[in-house]
């Protein structure tokens, strides 16, 4: 049993999905966590679940694209939690379509919600981290970021670009004793993928070694592994969660 007892943690998107997967997986595993997400309502009831647990939580309304939304959020779980010892970028959204046909409008949402939100997070809680000369920073990534998918430029780019955003920073921080790594999820089976044609998931699947698609469970032991202090020597890393899609 891993034990993260007496650690917070900001999950970002926690609200549904993969977010609350991991949100209830960290504080299972001891850690009081704050849950945030765009629609607050959502992350109200996980932060009751939370509690529910016996750990502290916190609900926390915030649009991780909007850098005075993000340091209102940063503000408020330093306000309640003190210390902030594990960031989980996980809120994402997607806006597929071939590139011919992508509005400008959806390469910006996507990269600005995926992508500029990893940096402005990552950016907010550094002096916290800094000054605790530790922390653990995780970004939900995809493994489209590291093969391309069709009809996700915006996408997978903006996934990419989280996995080179991860590198620099467990560069920049790892002598105050911070790591940062990525995961990269394969297809989860999520509301995300609900949204696949059959056709689509079919194709998927014939991709994927071990033949089914993933949990969010799965992810969320990725993620406490990373938090937790079996993962003190990994920094850097991405680690892909996804049936031996990507090898
Ligand atoms: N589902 C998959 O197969 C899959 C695969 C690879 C990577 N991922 C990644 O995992 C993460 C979670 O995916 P999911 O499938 O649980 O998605 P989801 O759509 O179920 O959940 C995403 C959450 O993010 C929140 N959110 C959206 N925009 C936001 C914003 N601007 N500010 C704050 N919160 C916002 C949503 O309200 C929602 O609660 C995403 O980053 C996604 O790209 C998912």
């Amino acid at each position: 049993m891993i034990d993260i007892a007496n650690k917070s943690a900001l999950v970002t998107g926690g609200g549904r999905g993969i977010g609350r997967d991991i949100a209830l997986k960290l504080a299972k595993a001891g850690a009081d966590v704050a849950v945030s997400d765009i629609d607050l309502e959502t992350a109200q009831k996980v932060a009751s679940e939370i509690e529910a647990l016996g750990r502290r939580s916190l609900p926390i309304k915030a649009d991780v694209s909007n850098s005075d939304s993000v340091t209102e959020m940063v503000t408020a779980f330093t306000e309640k939690f003190e210390k902030i010892d594990v960031l989980v970028n996980n809120a994402g959204i997607t806006r597929d379509g071939l590139i011919m046909r992508m509005k400008e409008e959806d390469w910006d949402a996507v990269l600005n919600v995926n992508l500029k939100s990893c940096f402005l997070c990552c950016k907010a809680v550094s002096r916290t981290m800094m000054k605790a000369r530790e922390g653990v920073i995780i970004n939900i990534a995809s493994v489209v970021g590291l093969m391309g998918n069709i009809g996700q430029a915006n996408y997978s780019a903006s996934k990419a670009g989280m996995i080179g955003l991860t590198k620099t920073l467990a560069r920049e921080f790892a002598s105050r004793g911070i790591r940062v790594n990525a995961v990269a999820p394969g297809f989860i089976q999520s509301a995300m993928t609900d949204k696949l044609s059959d056709q689509d998931r079919e194709r998927f699947l014939a991709g994927i070694p071990l033949g089914r698609l993933g949990t969010a469970d799965a992810i969320a032991n990725g993620v406490l592994y990373l938090a937790s202090p079996l993962a003190d020597y990994v920094t850097g890393q991405v680690l892909t969660i996804d049936g031996g899609l990507v090898m």
